[in-house]
Formats: C-alpha cells, structure tokens, sequence
C-alpha cells in the first residue's frame, strides 16, 4: 500500500511512472512491505482491508481478480470465503514473495499481470479489484479499461486507494504527516528516504474522489458510488459493469 524505498535512490521525478522502474523498485522491497505499511499507517491497513473484503464481498463460487496484489495480503483474506482467487501483479519480486508466503492456498494463485494489458480473456471474472494499486500504474484510465474488459457483465469494481480528506483540519494533519512525519518514520526503517518522495507526491497527485468516479465512468463502469475511510486518506470506489441487454 505505501510504496517502499528501494536501495538505489531514486525520487518521484526520476522514478516518474515507468514502469521497468516501478516494478524494480517494488522487487527490491518485497520482502519488508507489509511489515513497513503496518508502520507507516499506524496500523489503519488492517482496517482498510477488513472495509475492501467488505465491498469485494467474496462468496465460494466466485473467481475474483485482486490486481496489483503485491504479496497478497488482500487476495488472502478474499481467498478465505472459498472464492478462487488470482493475485495478479507486475513485479516478479513481489508475486515471488506473495508465492513463499501463501503458495499452499489452494484457492489463491499468482500470476504476473500488467494491469494495463492484462493476461485474461474477456469476462473472465465476477469482481475485479486494486488496493492501493491504481496509482502506481502508468496509464490508470487504461488500466480501468483492461478491468472492465476481464470482468463478466454485471460485476462489480472495488478500488481502495489513497485519496483527500475533504475536511481541512484534518487535510492539514495529513499534509503534515506525509510531508514531516513519514520522511522520519521512513528513515528509521530504510536506507533511501528518499523513494517517500514517492509515495508522498503521488500521493497528493492523485485524483480526488470524486475525479476518479468521472474517470472510472468514461473508462465504462457504471453505477459508480464510494466511500471515505479514516477521513477521506483513504477512499473505498466501487462500480458495475453494465449488464448485457438480456441480463438487465
Ligand atoms: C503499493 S503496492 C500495493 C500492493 C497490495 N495491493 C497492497 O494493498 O498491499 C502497489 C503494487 O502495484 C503494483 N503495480 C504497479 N503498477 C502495476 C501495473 N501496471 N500492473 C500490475 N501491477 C502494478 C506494484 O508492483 C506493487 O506491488
């Protein structure tokens, strides 16, 4: 969710959105991420995964994509109700990781997937979802295309992302914490301080909530709704792909 330093320094201008870039960078910190985002969230990850499975909703039956998964910390939880689950993500580092740790699932697979040109046949899946994933990635409005492309009529989009508190007292908070906060806290956990300039910036370039529903409208998905949690530093969308004519 927080995206960790790599060891070779390098900051958002330099990194931009590339994506050999991005997933080295994640290769690199595979192996201390979910230890990191515990850290670096004051242990508010757990509950925006509790309030993503929410929305996801799994039931045994059903095949769910869980893009951009990382190590699989949200496909396992997904996985749990029996749904077949697949953890996909471009980072080999990180699909490695999420294979040590929850490769005895059998449930849950993990496949290399770019979400921008993904590896699955149209209408291949009842819900489709990304946790803090969608900012990474170099083209989202593709990326929100792709998603629509793979999901079956009728089913359903869930997007855990950061986003904007619409108060501004607590704007303000958050603003000091990623800006003063997180560059010390990071630096007690990692050589290169200096990749937070990451996290940090996209983070504040990223769309409102309501931006990205205009953007996950145009790319085609529907019934397009969200919801904030921990006062808007995180923000819950989810969408419909419009169901068939002889489904409606
Ligand atoms: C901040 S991590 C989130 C991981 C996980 N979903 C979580 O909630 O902990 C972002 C992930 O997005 C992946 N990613 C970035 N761009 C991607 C793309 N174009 N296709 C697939 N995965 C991508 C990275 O490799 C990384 O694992």
């Amino acid at each position: 969710m927080t995206d960790q330093p790599s060891r070779t320094p390098s900051t958002r201008a330099d990194l931009g959105k590339d994506p050999a870039r991005v997933s080295g960078m994640f290769d690199e910190v595979a192996a201390a991420y979910d230890r990191t985002n515990t850290v670096l969230s004051l242990g508010n990850d757990k509950l925006w995964r509790i309030a993503t499975t929410r929305a996801v909703a799994p039931r045994r039956g059903q095949r769910i994509l869980d893009l951009a998964a990382g190590t699989g910390a949200s496909s396992v939880s997904l996985a749990r109700s029996g749904a077949e689950v697949v953890a996909g993500d471009f980072s080999a580092g990180m699909i490695a990781e999420g294979k040590r740790r929850h490769g005895g699932i059998p449930n849950l697979s993990f496949v290399e997937a770019d979400a921008t040109a993904l590896p699955f046949a149209d209408e291949e899946f009842d819900t489709v979802t990304i946790s803090f994933g969608l900012r990474n990635v170099n083209d989202p409005e593709k990326a929100l295309r792709e998603m629509l492309r793979v999901t079956k009529p009728g089913g359903t989009l869930v997007i855990c992302e950061f986003s904007h508190p619409p108060a501004a007292l607590m704007r303000v908070l958050y603003r000091f914490y990623n800006d003063r906060v997180l560059p010390i806290v990071a630096r007690a956990f990692s050589s290169n301080a200096a990749a937070y300039d990451y996290l940090n910036e996209s983070i504040r370039d990223w769309p409102d909530q309501r931006t990205l529903a205009g953007r996950m409208r145009e790319a085609g998905w529907d019934q397009v709704a969200w919801r904030d949690l921990s006062f808007g530093i995180v923000a819950l969308h989810r969408a419909r792909k419009p169901a068939t004519p002889d489904q409606a």
